[in-house]
Parts: C-alpha cells; structure tokens; sequence
C-alpha cells in the first residue's frame, strides 16, 4: 500500500507553500458515475472441496489461500482458521474506473487485493479529490467499520482491470472474540498506516507541489529508471495533493533540466540523484 497524500483546504496547513493547490479539478476517481455493480466472479471454495471444484476456467478466480496467509493480518491464524475465511470469501473482478464502495456506504466486507490497483479517495462537496492511499496486490483495505461499526471512511474505485479477493467482517469478528491476542496485527496494521500518514502530512507541510511531484514519481517508479504511469494526470495530481497544471508545470520543469523523459505515459528516470534530492 502506498499512502499518497493528505489534502486541507485553502487555509489549512498544506496551503503555506502551496496556496490555491488544493482547487484542483475533478479527476475521474471524483465523478459520481451511476456504478456498475462489480462482478462476482466465483465463491469460495474450501481446500478440502478443491479437488471436485476445479477447472482450469474456475482455477484464477478461486480465493488465493496462499495470497490471504500472506497478508500481515492473517498471518497468525492457523489452518483451520484460514480454512473458515477462504469458505466465507470470494472472489470478486473489477472494470478499470469501476467503483467497489463509496465513502458513506454500509460496510461488511474487507478486501485483499489478487491483482491490478485500486484507490482509496475521498472528494470535497465541490468534488475536488484527494487519493489517500493506493492498494496493490497483497494489501488490505476496507477494514476500518469492522473496528468501529460505522460506514466507510472513503471511495475505493479500481484504476485499472483488478480482482480483489472479499472477506466478510463475521468470521473476523468471530475470531478477534475468540483469540484477541490476534488483533496484535491489526494494531500493527494501524499503526503503519498512522506513521505512513505521518509522512504525508509532513511532506504536506515541508514539500512544495515540484518536492511532492519529484517524491511521488520516484515511489512510482520504485527501481527502475522507464516506467509507464499507471495512473492519469489527474489521479497522480489527486495523489500530490495539486492541481494538474501545478503537477504538468513541475513535470515540464524535471523535463527542462533532463532530470525526466516523458513520452504519454512512459517516463524515464535521467538523473535520480537530482530528483531525489529535489523530493527532500
Ligand atoms: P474503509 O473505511 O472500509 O474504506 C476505505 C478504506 O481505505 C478504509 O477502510 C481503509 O482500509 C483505507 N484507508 C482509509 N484511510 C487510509 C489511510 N489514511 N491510509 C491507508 N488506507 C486508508
């Protein structure tokens, strides 16, 4: 999980440096599309019914028992507990732009994503937006109202082709009731969430837009110098926390100074000693 950005108002502590930053337009993760429903694409299947169950058609869309042990948060159950949350869950395919909840929504299920990205947003009542965090494979998101039964605290909306893999809040609260001892993983989880948002608000505060745009492409990159960006213009200004012109006009200015190579989507890294050092 990458936890990209926090957004304040005009006023608030992101505006020192930034101030207008945060009028930024309404990327399509904003847009309150009539949803499609997502597609279920198969229920789970327990180990021990695999043998009759599978079918080289059915065998990518079964719960990925071993994708679920390897989430931090399962990673102490036993077999039998595992057992019991890949018989409850399911598997469930995702269009890109396709919206799985929305901020407000009644909650029952979290979500371990098998493949593709989601974001995790939240939008203004004038539909500005702000990413709070992007979701890979192996993460786990829509936990948070299993903790304190209210509804969810932001959108998640695939950014490209994904399947997420559902788990009910039941079977978990089941467990947490039985074996307390297991929720030392979820405080973990928390807790690197809270120091991933403690690096947000601090670049917030201490990074300018090009600071914050030189950061969030290197964390796009990760090794490598080409990447293609697997988000638009605008989701990547929704994860710097500025407006897409401030966001191009940083770009333009990495260009300029042949620190970055831009073709559509593909960017290559030409100096990244000069970008990181401009991301600190
Ligand atoms: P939930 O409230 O169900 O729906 C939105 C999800 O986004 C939330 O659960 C968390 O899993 C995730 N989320 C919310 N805030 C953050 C954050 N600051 N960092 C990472 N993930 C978050």
């Amino acid at each position: 999980m990458r936890v990209v950005g926090v957004l304040f108002g005009a006023d608030g502590i992101g505006s020192r440096r930034d101030r207008g930053d945060t009028m930024f337009h309404v990327s399509p993760i904003g847009h309150r599309a009539p949803d499609p429903d997502p597609t279920v694409t198969n229920f789970a299947v327990a180990p021990s019914r695999l043998a009759s169950r599978r079918h080289p058609d059915t065998i990518g869309r079964m719960v990925p028992r071993e994708l679920l042990v390897s989430v931090e948060m399962f990673s102490s159950l036993n077999s039998d507990e595992v057992d019991r949350l890949v018989e409850e869950a399911r598997v469930i395919s995702l269009e890109r732009n396709q919206v799985l909840f929305r901020e407000g929504d009644e909650a029952h299920n979290l979500y371990v994503v098998v493949n593709g990205r989601l974001a995790m947003s939240r939008a203004s009542f004038d539909k500005r937006e702000s990413v709070l965090a992007l979701m890979e494979p192996g993460d786990l998101f829509g936990e948070m109202p299993m903790f304190d039964h209210r509804a969810r605290s932001a959108d998640a909306k695939a950014l490209e082709t994904s399947r997420v893999v559902e788990v009910p809040y039941e079977p978990l609260r089941d467990l947490y009731h039985s074996r307390p001892e297991l929720l030392w993983e979820v405080v973990s989880l928390l807790a690197n969430r809270l120091r991933s948002m403690d690096d947000a608000l601090a670049d917030t505060m201490f990074l300018d837009v090009a600071g914050r745009t030189a950061k969030r492409l290197l964390e796009l990159a990760g090794d490598k110098d080409s990447f293609q960006l697997p988000i638009t213009q605008e989701e990547l200004a929704g994860m710097v926390g500025a407006s897409r012109e401030r966001v191009n006009k940083a770009i333009s200015s990495f260009i300029r100074l042949h620190w970055l190579e831009q073709t559509d989507r593909t960017y290559r890294i030409l100096d990244r000693a000069a970008l990181t050092q401009r991301s600190r």
